[in-house]
């Protein structure tokens, strides 16, 4: 089925993911890249299936900054347009990650200017979509377990040129610039029963309590959930549902925010392998959407064409990776209709 073809059948029988959503109170929705927002048959689909939507690169400081003294908003600005224009909300990614830096900052940023730099750019960025942005993340991936810190924090080069007080100072312009935009801290290895998973949660909780106890303006947790097939198909989540317990016992919020399965250890028969990816996330979202302080869950891409994973975690059979609720025609698959079910089953927010 072409793309247009399939955007109308979703219309006609009203069974799209972001009405589902709606009537659950919970926000469905995914991440979009400049050039998808240039394809009409591409956004069409995307108007009628996403309640929210995310920036996938160009709110980050490399797309963002040309240079230190100046800021691209073209492609920022085109999402921020297109997702008014159909009434759709729209999350901010992100203000602080030691990724996707501009390359002019090894050069240019020091311990003397970082923290100021740092301000400078959150005060410019937030106060630019000031009313409306629903939830910002604000600091991205701050704890990495493996750099072996007692606090867990990641070592990465705004606590190298900062220290760990980065975050707050990125949570506090935030809030200065935005009074109403939710904060969010955003990260990733959070979902699995594993126990490099379980570290990192033990660590991301132990952050986010010390924020709280320091008034740090942290509103929400972003759990990433680049989740990962298993050849046997058979998942568990006890970590996880102690977890969230534990952020609702802070007071958060949490958001599914990056939700994608690699499927390298599927066979490739596209039929098997729509299967198995389907059914990890019917077991993850049957778990997550339970709990009613999961108030959004965003995939990482709408259609597997142009999936980060293909490139990424790329498979041994060569093969594009099949990740997302469509496919790379705008087909919905297997997956699109787990989340349907998940989300029908799933008690309203
Ligand atoms: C990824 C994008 O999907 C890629 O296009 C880009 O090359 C690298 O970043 N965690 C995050 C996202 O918070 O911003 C990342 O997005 C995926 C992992």
């Amino acid at each position: 089925m072409g793309a247009t073809a399939t955007a109308a059948a979703q219309s006609q029988t009203g069974e799209t993911l972001r009405k589902a959503g709606d009537d659950k109170n919970l926000l469905i929705g995914t991440a979009v890249s400049y050039a998808q927002l240039q394809d009409p048959g591409f956004t069409r689909v995307l108007a009628d299936q996403a309640g929210v939507v995310v920036s996938e690169n160009d709110m980050k400081w490399g797309p963002l900054r040309p240079t230190a003294t100046t800021f691209d908003f073209k492609r920022a600005d085109a999402l921020v347009a297109f997702a008014t224009a159909h009434g759709e909300k729209i999350r901010g990614h992100n203000l602080c990650w030691h990724e996707m830096l501009p390359s002019w900052f090894k050069t240019e940023a020091n311990s003397g200017n970082a923290a100021d730099l740092l301000k400078h750019h959150i005060e410019t960025v937030v106060a630019r979509y000031a009313g409306k942005i629903q939830s910002w993340d604000v600091v991205n991936e701050a704890i990495n377990v493996k750099d072996g810190r007692p606090d867990g924090l990641r070592n990465s080069p705004w606590l190298q040129l900062i220290g760990p007080n980065y975050i707050e100072i990125a949570f506090r312009t935030a809030r200065a610039a935005d009074p109403n935009a939710l904060l969010t801290y955003n990260d990733y290895d959070l979902a699995q029963d594993s126990p490099a998973h379980e570290a990192k949660r033990k660590a991301v909780l132990a952050l986010l309590s010390s924020l709280k106890d320091k008034d740090v303006p942290v509103q929400a947790l972003g759990i990433q959930s680049h989740l990962a097939a298993a050849a046997n198909g058979s998942y568990s989540w006890t970590g996880y549902q102690t977890f969230v317990r534990d952020i609702e016992a802070l007071g958060l919020q949490i958001f599914i925010t990056e939700l994608d399965v690699d499927d390298r250890a599927l066979p490739g028969d596209i039929s098997r392998r729509d299967a198995g990816v389907a059914k990890l996330y019917h077991s993850y979202l049957t778990t997550a959407l339970q709990h009613p302080s999961v108030k959004a869950v965003l995939t990482w891409g709408l259609t597997d064409k142009g999936t980060w994973l293909t490139h990424f975690l790329p498979r041994a059979d060569g093969l594009p990776q099949r990740p997302l609720p469509l496919d790379s025609d705008l087909s919905p698959t297997p997956v699109f209709r787990a989340m349907l079910d998940c989300i029908h089953a799933a008690p309203r927010r």
